[in-house]
Formats: C-alpha cells, structure tokens, sequence
C-alpha cells in the first residue's frame, strides 16, 4: 500500500483562510489526496493524539488553540509523503522555517504560548497510522 500521513491544517490556518493553499502545495508537489474532512476536534480526541506532549508546558494552551476553532483533517498518499509533507510544512518554529515552506511563507510567531503554525504532519509511519485511525475512524 501507498504510504499515508496525516495533515491537519489548524484552526489558525482554517481562520485565515489557507486550506486550498495547503492543499494546492501537496497536490502540487504529486501527493494525492484520500481524505479531507473538516472537524472539530474534542479534549478526548487531542488528549490522544498529544499523549507525547502532555505535561510539556505548552500543552495546556495547545490543546485549547486546537479547539479554538475547526481543523481541516487530510489523509495525503504517495511515496515518501511522511517526510515529504514534513519538508513542505518546514520548521516548527514559523520564524525559524525557510521560505518556500507552508510555515516559512505562511506563519509568523505571534508572541504567543504556543507555535501557531498552521499545520500538522505525522513524523513516521507508526505515529501516520495511529493518528490517521484517530481522525478518520472509517478509514
Ligand atoms: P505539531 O506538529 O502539531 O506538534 C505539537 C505542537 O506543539 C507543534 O506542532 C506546535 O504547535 C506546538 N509546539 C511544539 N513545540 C513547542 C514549543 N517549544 N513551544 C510552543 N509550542 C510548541
């Protein structure tokens, strides 16, 4: 099977209105699309796809900009999409991610408690299919 991983472009990127861009860049780049869904995310639902995260001090206000707003969830197919989407989406930290990337073109750092930065990519195939079951049940 084609490897899979899962995008979330997050509530700051839904608000500003970047999902098409996020998806014409993944499109563009030959990764096909299998699933896009907007959601709303639950505690419930964050709480297990964050279980590395929680205690971090950053947890608390991620969780609640998570669920500030809704979040466009994307399965996205093809060879080497796992670190192909991560490459696309660059650097974490949206002041540090090089242009030419989602972050690097897109995102800036608002002073805030927590990376604002628009989007989410699994980091391997483990954590792809663990979060693709999370976000798209029935797939
Ligand atoms: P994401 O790839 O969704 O995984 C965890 C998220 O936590 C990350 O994107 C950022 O939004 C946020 N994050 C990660 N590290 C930090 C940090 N050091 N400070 C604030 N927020 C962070």
């Amino acid at each position: 099977a084609a490897e899979r991983t899962l995008v979330l472009v997050k509530p700051d990127g839904v608000r500003r209105g970047l999902s098409g861009e996020v998806l014409r860049r993944i499109e563009a780049k030959g990764y096909t699309l299998a699933a896009v869904e907007l959601k709303s995310a639950t505690p419930e639902l964050l709480a297990e796809h964050y279980a590395e995260h929680a205690g971090k001090p950053f947890y608390g206000p991620l969780v609640e900009f998570m669920l500030s707003g809704p979040i466009l969830a994307v399965v996205a197919e093809g060879q080497g999409v796992i670190a192909g989407f991560r490459s696309l989406a660059g650097a974490t930290n949206p002041t540090e991610a090089a242009p030419g990337t989602i972050r690097g073109d897109l995102a800036r750092d608002w002073g805030l408690k927590v990376q604002q930065n628009l989007v989410h990519g699994s980091d391997s195939v483990e954590s792809a299919e663990r979060e693709i079951a999370l976000w798209f049940p029935h797939l």
